[in-house]
Order: structure tokens, then C-alpha cells, then sequence
């Protein structure tokens, strides 16, 4: 087990919540880690806020890599600290052994561990994944690379049958070595119940408060995707706004003829 992975699990221990953003390129995992955020998820929610695709189902496992390669420069330049996990993307999980080749190539292109959705049913790939090598974390509750399947991103654990089940998935995942749960959307009672009933650390997104981490998407948490705003996600910050100022600034001042730009000195010249 690598020493990112160790401090995550002991975080419960020293009673300290772990705080998960997403991250996509250099500036943001950069900024973010510069920032202190214990973990960069390298999510596939990049299809979405990042490539513009309807849902997450068609990112592929050229474009994860792409992106993960750039999370680990720039959480290498702000010091190399974070935990960088990378999804595996809709069909990695094929079979177990997929599963395994697409988790070696995002760790040879930064990763320190993927996540990958799935419960109980994904076991065998959490099994495999370990026994390669690769640490794996798993995403039960709403599970997006469902969609289509589903007909909706629906909240989880809503009756007993469901909250049984979530509950099987969680024993079933942390009996086949995944070093933690993401849960999505899930009641917050059944998400408490669960992190009170598994060693490994829980990390909630729209699943109250009791998990031991939280994640959001960090286009949500800046306000870089105001296109689709989550209930449950803060905007802390109206990116998009201050884009759109700057960008109309720009356009403002070019077309009226104003000096657009600033002025490069010409050679020789000391100012
Ligand atoms: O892909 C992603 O960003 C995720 C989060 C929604 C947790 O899995």
C-alpha cells in the first residue's frame, strides 16, 4: 500500500474529514492542490463539464489518460501531496481483466488508484484490480455511467430492499480490498449506516453528511458549469461570470479600436 493510500485510510483516526475535487488539467490540479484538497479525482465527469458529451458513457480510455497525465503535472509542480485517483471509464469493466489493463495504464499515466463504479456485482474486478496492484476504489449508490439504463441520475436507498442492497455492495466491496467507498446520491441515513458499519474511509457526494469525506465536482464549486447546477452542490465562486466580463472587456475594447493589448517592448529597448 502506498503512503497516499495509508494516510487516506488512517484520516478516520485522526478524526479528519477528507476533502475530494475533481480535477481535469494542470491549472486546476495545480490550484487545487496548491489549496490543500487531499485528493484529485480525475472524474469521468470530465465527458460532461469538460468535452461537452450528454453523460459520462462516452468518454474513453484515450481521453482519461490524456487528462490524467496533466492532473499529475500539476499536482507534481504544487508539491506532489495529493492523492490522484482516476475513473475507469464506461466499458473498462468488460471483465476483470480489463478492468486490470485500463487501472495499469492510469497509473502508469499518473494515477496513484481508480475508481470504478459497481457493488457487489464488481467485486471480482475490485479483487482483481487489488491483487495487480492497482488500489481501487468503488462507487456504489447512483452510479452515472448507468444512465442510460436507468433513465435518470435517481437517489439511492430510498426503501429497505434498496438500503439492504447498498449495504451488501459495501461488506461485498471492502471484502474484495477496495481502500474505499464513494457514495452517490445516497439517503443520508443509509449513507451514515454504511460508514458506520465499513473500516474503509466513505466519501459522500450529495449523501449527507456523516460520510468521512465529501466530493464535488469542482466546475460546480467554482461555477465554471453554469449550464447545470446540482442541488446539493455550494457555488463558492461565479467563474463563468468573470469569464464572460473579461471576454466582453476584450471584445469591447477591440472593436472600438482601444489598445487591446499590451504593448511588447521592442528589442533592445530597457523598459
Ligand atoms: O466523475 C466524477 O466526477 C465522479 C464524481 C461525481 C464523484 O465520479
Amino acid at each position: 500500500m502506498t503512503d497516499r493510500i495509508a494516510s487516506f485510510q488512517s484520516a478516520r483516526a485522526r478524526r479528519e474529514s477528507i476533502a475530494v475535487l475533481t480535477a481535469y488539467d494542470y491549472p486546476s490540479a495545480r490550484l487545487l492542490a496548491e489549496s490543500g484538497v487531499d485528493v484529485l479525482l480525475v472524474g469521468d465527469s470530465l465527458g460532461m463539464v469538460v468535452l461537452g458529451y450528454p453523460d459520462t458513457t462516452l468518454v474513453t480510455m484515450e481521453e482519461m489518460l490524456h487528462h490524467t497525465r496533466a492532473v499529475a503535472r500539476g499536482s507534481r509542480d504544487a508539491g506532489g501531496r495529493a492523492l490522484i485517483i482516476a475513473d475507469l471509464p464506461f466499458g473498462s469493466d468488460e471483465s476483470p481483466r480489463t478492468s486490470v489493463r485500463d487501472g495499469l495504464h492510469l497509473l502508469d499515466a499518473g494515477a496513484h488508484a481508480v475508481k470504478l463504479e459497481g457493488g457487489a456485482d464488481h467485486a471480482a474486478h475490485v479483487a482483481a484490480l487489488t491483487e495487480a496492484g492497482v488500489p481501487a476504489m468503488s462507487h456504489i449508490g447512483m452510479q452515472p455511467q448507468r444512465v442510460r439504463i436507468e433513465g435518470g441520475y435517481k437517489i439511492k436507498g430510498k426503501t429497505p430492499q434498496q438500503a439492504a442492497a447498498l449495504l451488501a455492495d459495501a461488506d461485498a466491496l471492502e471484502k474484495a480490498g477496495a481502500f474505499g467507498l464513494l457514495l452517490e446520491l445516497v439517503v443520508p441515513a443509509v449513507a451514515k449506516e454504511i460508514t458506520a458499519r465499513v473500516k474503509i474511509p466513505t466519501i459522500g457526494i450529495g449523501s449527507g453528511p456523516d460520510c468521512d469525506g465529501q466530493v464535488l465536482v469542482t466546475h460546480d464549486v467554482i461555477g465554471l458549469f453554469p449550464w447545470f447546477k446540482p442541488k446539493f452542490a455550494q457555488q463558492r465562486a461565479f467563474t463563468a461570470d468573470e469569464i464572460r466580463r473579461a471576454a466582453r472587456e476584450f471584445v469591447a475594447a477591440t472593436k472600438s479600436g482601444t489598445p487591446a493589448t499590451l504593448t511588447t517592448p521592442s528589442p533592445g529597448s530597457t523598459s
